[in-house]
């Protein structure tokens, strides 16, 4: 017997992570090529006939799994009953910016949104912040939504799967070993050049990462400023933030968390306290994922190199999280 739809909206529809995003949600590629999806699409008003043509192509892929689309500028509708919410929707940097300095221009949104989600979805939503700066905005959403209550308040994530690709293509290239080759990779922290991308724990077919590469230089050097600095560099490049990189991410975040992982995946998430991160703070922690849940990977020894990298990007995450106080209120 074929599954019930669910119901997965999608805010920044117009946008380009939007139409990289909505035709693999569509064709399966998130939830399983068994899983029937309706997608709401929320976005601003000057942008609905933007979000119009989107349907069309939408429409005109027969994706088989469509099983319907909504398209609306209100918040409310576009997270009724939802399932898993995907909040792409805000500015983007440009040139010469870090991804903090949108903190108040989009902070806003996300009051909003937490509000709407923990009022209008599903109890159990599954909802990912894209939108940058991605773990405050994700922390922003779950104080919103935790006034309300109803929904799960760690179930509102930050999006870091992007850096824990990238760290995983450049370990690639560095040792020579193919992408799928990798385990048990971790990007601690915020969003921003202060992540800490660990390759201690990593393996490849069993051999250890960190003996393979064998070059602290390198580590320091090179490898964590190219990770950090990635965003940037495509900025400077395309002249665009990036899209397609980033809606892969997403569908890799919510495609382990929904169906499972069999390996660590970076997700940012509300602290529990683990490796002395405060509570709530939304972090990148390494994650096990199933039975559509996460836990937080237990155990891990931080060495004083290790500790020094996640205190800097910790300390990034206090001010930011000082900085938006207010709007908390
Ligand atoms: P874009 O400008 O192409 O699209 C953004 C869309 O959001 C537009 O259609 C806009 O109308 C819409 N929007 C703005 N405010 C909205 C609101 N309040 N409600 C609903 N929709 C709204 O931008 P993009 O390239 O798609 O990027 C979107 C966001 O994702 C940016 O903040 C970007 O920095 C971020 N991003 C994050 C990561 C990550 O790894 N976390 C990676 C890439 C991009
Ligand atoms: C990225 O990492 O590519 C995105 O967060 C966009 C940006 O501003 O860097």
């Amino acid at each position: 017997m074929s599954k019930a739809p669910v119901r997965v909206a999608v805010t920044g529809a117009a946008g380009q992570i939007g139409y990289s995003l909505l035709f693999r949600i569509a064709s399966g590629e998130m939830l399983g090529k068994d899983q029937p999806v309706i997608l709401q699409l929320l976005d601003l008003p000057q942008a609905q006939k933007a979000v119009k043509g989107v349907m069309m192509e939408l429409e005109d892929c027969a994706f088989p799994l469509l099983a319907g689309m909504v398209a609306t500028d209100d918040p409310n509708v576009a997270f009724k009953d939802a399932d898993y919410c995907l909040l792409v929707g805000a500015r983007p940097r440009g040139p010469g910016m870090e991804r903090a300095d949108l903190l108040t221009a989009n902070g806003a949104i996300f009051t909003v949104q937490g509000k709407a989600i923990a009022e209008n979805a599903n109890e159990n939503v599954k909802v990912l912040v894209v939108g940058n700066p991605c773990n405050t905005n994700a922390y922003i959403a779950g104080a919103a939504a935790r006034k309300v209550g109803r929904t799960n308040p760690n179930n509102y994530h930050g999006m870091l799967r992007l850096d824990h690709n990238r760290a995983l293509s450049q370990l690639a290239a560095k040792t020579d070993r193919p992408v799928s080759s990798l385990k048990k990779m971790v990007v601690w922290g915020n969003h921003s050049p202060t992540m800490y991308a660990d390759y201690r724990f990593c393996t490849s077919n069993g051999d250890s990462v960190k003996a393979l590469v064998n070059d602290h230089a390198w580590n320091n050097d090179v490898f964590l400023p190219t990770v950090g600095k990635r965003g940037a560099a495509i900025i400077d490049a395309r002249g665009l933030s990036s899209a397609a990189s980033a809606a892969n991410a997403a569908i890799d975040h919510m495609h382990d968390w929904a169906l499972g992982s069999d390996d660590w995946v970076t997700m940012g998430v509300p602290s529990d306290g683990s490796y002395g991160i405060p509570a709530g703070v939304v972090f990148g922690f390494p994650c096990e994922c199933k039975n559509g849940d996460f836990k937080i990977i237990q155990g891990l020894e931080i060495d004083e190199y290790s500790r020094e990298k996640i205190n800097k990007t910790l300390g990034e995450l206090e001010d930011e999280r000082a900085a938006v106080a207010d709007m908390l209120k």
